[in-house]
């Protein structure tokens, strides 16, 4: 009786643990929640200001252009084409979004980076990509593909992760979020481009770098 009892405790602490560990968006608690900034017009809150449902309109779901190529012409030669809860108000609170991807031919790199609230499944429509993501510590395990077209591969929430072109074409990647609201972290710009600059110092000890390189890093960025 006394490892019955001892079992169920067990368990319920494991239910509860495993509850509080769940690290995507809340469940919705409606049908869906317009995002509005202007709240004189806001009547719900779930997280959010919502818009009133009778007065959402079927633009409040609606994107168009992603039809459109991204412009590659800055120094990493990639450019995400965001379409998130900011692009489609209709999305706030439904835990999911996309991005369209193009690479510059040659080494168009969209650079380390995580999201802290969404796994991302990506599908490659054109080109070649050299992809992957790192692992939590203590094993930092790193897991790596070469991605064509047709390709799919999933980044999961908040790890690092980045795709590379090695292609001599241009390359497309379309990709799925699991949250309206993904959020980014570029890893080298929020390291040695945050505003005001981390101590040089700091950031010497922590990359094993000379100090007079992590200042010349902080001037990149
Ligand atoms: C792409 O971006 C570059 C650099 O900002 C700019 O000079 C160029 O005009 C842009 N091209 C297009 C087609 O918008
Ligand atoms: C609300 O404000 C954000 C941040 O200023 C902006 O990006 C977004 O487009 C605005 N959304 C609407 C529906 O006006």
């Amino acid at each position: 009786m006394k490892g019955v009892q001892n079992f169920l405790v067990v368990f319920a602490l494991l239910t509860l643990a495993f509850s509080l560990a769940s690290a995507s968006d809340p469940s919705s608690l409606q049908d869906f929640c317009v995002a509005l900034n202007d709240t004189k017009h806001a009547i719900f809150v779930n997280g959010k200001f919502c818009k009133d449902p009778k007065l959402a309109t079927a633009d409040d779901f609606f994107f168009s252009g992603l039809d459109k190529a991204g412009n590659t012409s800055n120094a990493v030669g990639s450019r995400v084409t965001p379409v998130n809860v900011d692009q489609i108000p209709g999305l706030n609170t439904l835990g999911i979004s996309l991005a369209r991807i193009d690479y510059a031919p040659y080494g168009g790199l969209n650079p380390p980076h995580t999201h802290p609230r969404a796994t991302e499944i990506l599908a490659v429509k054109k080109g070649t990509l050299y992809v992957g993501f790192v692992t939590s510590n203590p094993d930092n395990k790193f897991f790596t593909k070469i991605l064509k077209r047709g390709d799919v591969f999933v980044f999961p929430a908040g790890l690092i992760h980045f795709q590379f072109n090695i292609g001599k074409t241009n390359a497309i990647a379309f990709a799925g979020l699991s949250s309206q609201n993904p959020g980014v972290i570029t890893i080298a710009n929020a390291v040695f481009g945050s505003n005001p600059p981390i101590n040089p110092d700091v950031l010497a000890k922590a990359f094993k770098l000379d100090k007079k390189v992590v200042e010349f890093l902080q001037t990149q960025f």
